[in-house]
């Protein structure tokens, strides 16, 4: 048995508290009933029609997007740029990306229809590792970039400690390549982080979310998660890849 606003909200028909004013304004009826009492618990034996329309719940779904070049991380946009939802027009549920990637970063990208997942994956205490590889203007070295190790100072907050690992170094081009992982999901936090030690993002692809990697899929092309997929990254269950 569930809570009448509850069932609406997760029929992806309205929020619970618009859904509480649509009883309250007697929309919503239970097996023909209208009822406009807040606290009712209903099953999924009830009909609940909402406008004289019956709802049904929709199903959680999960999918890993690789998000390519030049596409925007939200659900619409009022200038017409492509969105990562145009990507998933054959898709009947209302979803939305979890966490956002920059309009010039590629990479993995959860989308989903699960608020309490989303929510859950977004708080600071869910230490998921997110694993960017980034080509840098610079030519580091392990001694520059030791203080992404201990956290730097963005938009006047320490981040928490994050690993590096240089993975090429062009001293002709003076352009890196710099593997970074972190634990939080701040705005432009990887940019930001490699600007405070003085090498500018030139191009930024994340490559993991805990568990997840981009293995088989290309750009634009997107696959649902399993459940152990889903467990694992609600556990912050998080390979040690080094
Ligand atoms: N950090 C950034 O700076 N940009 C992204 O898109 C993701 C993480």
């Amino acid at each position: 048995m569930e809570r009448l606003q509850k069932v609406i909200a997760e029929a992806g028909i309205a929020s619970r508290r618009k859904a509480e004013e649509m009883i309250k304004e007697g929309r919503v009826s239970i097996n023909g009933k209208i009822n406009r009492e807040m606290g009712q618990k209903v099953s999924s034996k009830d009909v609940v029609m909402v406008d004289g329309v019956p709802i049904y719940k929709e199903e959680k779904e999960y999918f890993l997007f690789f998000k390519p070049k030049g596409v925007i991380t939200s659900t619409s946009d009022e200038k017409g740029r492509r969105t990562v939802l145009d990507f998933f027009e054959g898709e009947r549920s209302r979803l939305f990306p979890v966490g956002r990637l920059d309009w010039d970063t590629t990479g993995l990208l959860i989308l989903t229809n699960d608020g309490d997942f989303a929510n859950k994956m977004a708080h600071p205490s869910h230490e998921v590792e997110k694993e960017y590889t980034a080509k840098l203007d610079g030519v580091v070295t392990p001694e520059a970039l030791k203080p992404l190790g201990w956290g730097v100072k963005i938009d006047g907050k320490k981040t928490k400690p994050a690993r590096f690992d240089i993975i090429n170094v062009d001293p002709v081009k003076k352009k890196s390549v710099v593997s970074l992982v972190i634990t939080e999901g701040r705005n432009h936090q990887v940019k930001k982080m490699f600007e405070a030690v003085g090498f500018p993002v030139e191009k930024l692809k994340r490559e993991r979310v805990g568990v997840l990697t981009l293995k088989g899929l290309r750009h634009g092309e997107y696959r649902p998660l399993s459940k152990k997929e889903v467990s694992q990254l609600l556990q912050g269950n998080t390979p040690k890849t080094r």
